[in-house]
């Protein structure tokens, strides 16, 4: 993929509506279960990532569509989502974020069997929390996640703060070769061993560079939300102040952003947007966390301002409903992450056995949490505790790169970081631990089952990178 196609972002011809609000409800209310009902069929569909002057691109997707269908609905509302697999390949589907039942939650081995091709699962729950939220194929994910098998998950507050507009882009990278079709390396060395795969093109919903029409004067709320297998994002919103709203789907104490926004794999942000430029101008959101700056997507004001003087109405959310850690009686647990290249990490225990590092990783495994390499969900788990106990997670990531650390089931409190204690409280489902960096969370083990802990740059959780925390 040469340049041309970031450099072609800075200037693509308006496409009017693409990134523009989706349907409000992708659903029917279904009358035995008053649950909305919703089908998603996984396959393979083609995709325009690079706009109709160029081919398109072979990918897997939910109903045709990347993203997939967009499931909105209201806080309290129960779902009854049908999955037909109709890849040729075994599949399932996680619903990140979401504190549900643990057999719903999606992960082909541990909470349920894969869905195999031509048959088909139905998920249902009811989202306890409103927020940000996605799903994806949790088979495979490095490649199924990398070809386009994910969508975005919107449950609404029943008093969500006024808005003009609520928009939802989903970010994502590719690796393109020069016929735009993706590059079929999914889990090489490098990658593994690395940064985990990033791509050469980036795109919101599926689209690079487009255009998003606004009025001098509108207040936006963007839902962002980092798709991408092991890019990290750092959002530029040149000159405007996005203020944050809610981190991972759970609401914080708004704070303005500063025009800079750090989003690691698989992390949500909730921002409040005033769209203060003037009339006829435009800007741009460039993305600058890697060496290459590139634009995602430029706003064009129109000619007309919508309003004189901006909204000055409350945007705080309703406080998070998530469990209160009882910090006297936690039992902690320490989550040392290590491997990698640079890594210095010499040995390790695989299927139960001590082995050097370069045994390891002729089979494949170049990560460990503890020591302890995740093997496909064969290893024993991290730490096993009663229902109700509040776990301490002291993580830290001796490693040369940085790991959004994801805990299904579960938010966690984030006590402190790098030793400082944190004043405003914020739960994360994945947090992005920077290198060399220490992070202590809290959460309540009120969820029976076997959860995972992984690493969300999804080469490095095939890589050996996970673990499972069991609550019984
Ligand atoms: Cu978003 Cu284990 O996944
Ligand atoms: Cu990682």
């Amino acid at each position: 993929m040469d340049r041309r196609f970031f450099l072609k972002s800075a200037t693509a011809a308006a496409c009017v509506g693409g990134l523009g609000g989706w349907a409000r409800t992708a659903g029917a209310a279904n009358a035995n279960t008053d649950a909305t009902a919703i089908t998603l069929t996984t396959g393979e569909s083609k995709a325009s990532l690079l706009g109709s002057d160029y081919p398109t691109t072979d990918v897997w997707s939910f109903n045709g569509q990347i993203p997939g269908l967009p499931i909105r609905v209201k806080h309290g509302q129960a779902l009854s989502v049908d999955v037909r697999n109709g890849l040729s390949v075994p599949t399932s589907v996680h619903w990140h974020g979401i504190r549900l039942p643990n057999d719903m939650d999606g992960v082909a081995g541990l909470t349920q069997e894969a869905i195999l091709p031509g048959k088909s699962f139905r998920y249902h729950f009811t989202p306890p929390d409103a927020g940000t939220f996605w799903y994806h194929s949790h088979v495979n994910a490095y490649e199924q996640v990398g070809r386009g098998l994910y969508g975005p998950l919107i449950i609404e507050e029943a008093d969500a703060p006024e808005v003009d507009r609520d928009l939802v882009w989903m970010i994502d990278d590719w690796r393109l070769m020069k016929d735009a079709s993706i590059s079929d390396d999914f889990g090489a060395m490098h990658d593994l061993t690395h940064g985990g795969r990033v791509g050469n093109v980036s795109t919101v919903n599926g689209r690079v560079g487009d255009t998003v029409k606004v009025r001098t004067g509108e207040r936006l709320r963007l839902r962002l939300i980092n798709a991408a297998n092991a890019r990290v994002f750092r959002l530029n919103f040149d000159g405007l102040n996005p203020v944050v709203i809610a981190i991972d789907g759970q609401p914080v104490k708004p704070y303005p952003a500063n025009g800079t926004m750090l989003i690691g794999p698989a992390g949500r942000l909730d921002v409040i947007l005033d769209m203060t430029g003037d009339p006829g101008s435009s800007t741009v959101v460039i993305d600058n966390a890697y060496r290459d700056a590139f634009e995602l997507v430029r706003f064009a004001y129109d000619t007309k301002p919508l309003r004189e003087n901006l909204l000055d109405s409350e945007i705080a959310l309703a406080a998070a409903r998530v469990p209160e850690p009882d910090l006297q009686n936690a039992v902690s647990q320490e989550v040392i992450v290590a491997g990698g290249a640079m890594g210095g990490l010499s040995r390790a225990k695989l299927g139960s056995q001590w082995q050097s590092l370069r045994d390891i990783a002729q089979q494949g495994y170049v990560w460990a949490i503890n020591d302890v390499v995740a093997d496909r969900l064969t290893m024993p788990p991290l730490l096993s505790v009663p229902r109700g106990t509040t776990v301490k997670l002291e993580m830290e990531n001796r490693t040369a790169f940085p790991h959004p650390m994801h805990l299904h089931g579960f938010h966690m409190k984030v006590l402190s970081i790098d030793g400082q204690p944190q004043a405003d409280p914020r739960w994360v489902d994945s947090p992005l631990l920077l290198p060399r960096q220490k992070m202590v969370f809290a959460f309540v083990a009120d969820n029976p089952g076997d959860w995972l802990l992984h690493c969300h740059a999804l080469e490095h959780h095939v890589a050996g990178l996970g673990a499972i925390v069991q609550v019984s």
